[in-house]
């Protein structure tokens, strides 16, 4: 019978992967490493003991690895406590996997490229510029390479009611603090319930290969902002455009980024959203001019 873990369930996308695959009656079993959460089990992809026996045990079909440390600046500054998590966890995953046929789904990033000419296809080489970027690379190589049965799912600025930037954008304009927005960061911001329904679509059915899954519309970060804040019944004029440059960021970013979506919308058999669809979807549920619940906020 086909089960499925999702390893970071307590994070952003991996806790809409649980939801998603329970509103299909699907099996699922999801972990955390930091933040339990009710109904999730604990595992640090470190401790491979642990995460054979979770396998052993579980027998899951289908391996979500949404796991990992995503902070960009955070892996800037510690490239190798990060590259342990980020890179030898994966690979302990994929021959984990391999040992008991649970083929790997494994979650990558737009920060594989430069930002020189997105928004970018399955096909294009990639070129890092940061070390997150970097390590998604060599995690990609490693399910690429070694594992059995596999998929690549690239994404790109994953939203939703509970994510940091968007409890943080309701937060700061329900106190009437400016903002400020990237108006040269571009990219297909990605509904994470979106996200999560393709990646399962894709990993239920046969195949390997590396899919963008994202939003299928190329804004800017000041744009989606002013955009997030309307519909969530603020001024968008309160957020003040500023230049990466400005921020001082330790990692650098890829500034025309994003993700071309003909791939997988063709393998799923449906539209990828737009950023004023998903954002309709995340506030249709969310009382308006009020700030986030944080206490709600995935890692
Ligand atoms: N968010 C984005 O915009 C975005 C864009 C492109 C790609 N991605 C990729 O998507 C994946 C998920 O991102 P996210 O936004 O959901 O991240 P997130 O909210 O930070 O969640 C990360 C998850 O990983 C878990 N984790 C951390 N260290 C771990 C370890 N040593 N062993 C096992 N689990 C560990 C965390 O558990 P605890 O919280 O319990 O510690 C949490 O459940 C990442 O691989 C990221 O690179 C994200």
């Amino acid at each position: 019978m086909a089960k499925t873990l999702v390893v970071g369930a307590s994070g952003q996308v991996g806790s809409h992967c649980v939801a998603a695959l329970a509103a299909r009656n699907d099996i699922a079993v999801g972990t955390y490493k930091s933040h339990p959460r009710p109904g999730l089990i604990p595992l640090d992809v470190m401790d491979r003991e642990q995460f054979a026996t979770i396998v052993r045990e579980h027998r899951p079909t289908t391996m979500i690895l949404s796991g990992g440390l995503p902070e960009v600046d955070y892996c800037e500054e510690h490239p190798q406590t990060t590259y342990a998590v980020n890179v030898i966890g994966v690979r302990n995953a994929v021959e984990i996997a391999n040992d008991h046929n649970c083929k790997v789904v494994y979650l990558s990033s737009e920060y594989l490229f430069d930002g020189d000419t997105g928004p970018y296809d399955e096909q294009t080489p990639a070129n890092p510029l940061s070390v997150y970027g970097w390590q998604k690379l060599a995690a990609e190589h490693f399910v690429a390479s070694f594992a059995r049965d596999w998929l690549i799912v690239r994404t790109a600025v994953v939203y939703s009611l509970e994510s940091r930037f968007v409890c943080w954008l309701r937060s700061s304009l329900a106190k009437g603090e400016r903002v400020k927005g990237l108006i040269d960061q571009i990219s297909t911001p990605t509904y994470a319930p979106d996200l999560a329904d393709a990646m399962i679509r894709l990993a239920q059915q046969d195949g390997r290969g590396v899919f963008n899954a994202s939003g299928s519309e190329v804004i800017s970060r000041y744009e989606f902002a002013r955009t997030a804040a309307r519909a969530f019944g603020f001024d968008p004029n309160v957020i003040v455009p500023v230049k990466t440059a400005e921020l001082n960021q330790r990692a650098r970013r890829p500034l025309n980024g994003g993700l071309t979506v003909e791939k997988v919308e063709t393998a799923i058999g449906r539209r990828m959203l737009d950023c004023a669809a998903g954002i309709r979807a995340m506030t249709a549920s969310a009382p308006r001019n009020q700030a986030g619940d944080c206490a709600k906020m995935v890692s």
